[in-house]
């Protein structure tokens, strides 16, 4: 299922509280159209699309100019349906992760120092990334296509990329991928689409690999990306049936 109602409905719930029941209800009842209509007119989440074809739109940034690869961009966040957040940002973090196996001491001293792992910061704690696609010869970027996305390194993990690569036991987003080799099965989890979603755009994790024996079925799930906040209140980028809407500011 690609909305949830229930869950944004309570977003939406939590937001109106200072508002009348009338309004409330009223409100509510606009929202649940909004999302059928939106629901029925999305795109379904399989890519069957030929992502090669030239009819696939270029992103744009909130200026309306197209996006080019290989140039920075902040990206802004926000939950769609809710007017009662001001957009976040992205940015790396080394963040504590019991569930790997590259951790170091135990107990509570379990940090998982690298890689970085993708976390919502504040805006205007942004960090700014790139975008190169399975084609880099074409220098644009087009919804639905597979991408590489990165940010810029960091000396905190000089030996591990700054690229995005998915979790695939915690369905979280992760850095240490690495760009290009498409179609492997290695660099599986390294790509993302950008897809059109609420008027702006939503990342999802549906990599278009055809010859993939070796991957299994949970490897190439079609999800989008959400948010995720972990058990030590981490506020991670992660797999979610509640897509963020992002818009992309040159850095
Ligand atoms: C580099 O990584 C550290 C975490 O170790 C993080 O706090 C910092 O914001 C990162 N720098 C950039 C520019 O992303």
């Amino acid at each position: 299922m690609l909305f949830n109602p229930s869950v944004i409905t309570r977003i939406q719930v939590t937001c109106l509280k200072h508002t009348n029941y009338r309004t409330m209800k009223n409100t509510l009842l606009a929202l649940f159209v909004l999302l059928i209509i939106i629901a029925l007119s999305s795109q379904p989440l399989l890519g069957s699309a030929d992502e090669s074809s030239p009819s696939n739109e270029q992103v744009v940034d909130i200026t309306g100019k197209k996006l080019r690869a290989n140039t920075y961009y902040n990206v802004l966040l926000t939950m769609p349906y809710t007017n009662c957040r001001s957009p976040e940002g992205l940015s790396l973090s080394s963040i504590h992760n019991n569930n790997s196996n590259n951790t170091i001491g135990n107990g509570d001293d379990q940090i998982q120092a690298c890689p970085l792992d993708v976390v919502v910061v504040n805006r205007y704690q942004s960090t700014p990334l790139r975008f190169t696609p399975h084609n880099p010869k074409k220098g644009v970027i087009r919804v639905s296509s597979d991408l590489n996305i990165m940010f810029p390194p960091n000396a905190s993990c000089p030996y591990h990329s700054t690229v995005w690569k998915l979790d695939q036991e915690l369905l979280v987003i992760t850095t240490d991928g690495f760009v290009g080799n498409h179609g492997s099965p290695q660099s599986i989890g390294n790509w993302f689409k950008i897809e059109k979603y609420a008027e702006a755009y939503k990342f999802v994790y549906c990599p278009s690999v055809v010859n993939c024996i070796s991957c299994n079925k949970h490897d190439v799930q079609c999800k989008s990306v959400g948010l995720f906040v972990d058990h030590y209140g981490n506020r991670r980028l992660a797999l979610s049936d509640v897509p963020f809407q992002v818009k992309f500011v040159k850095a």
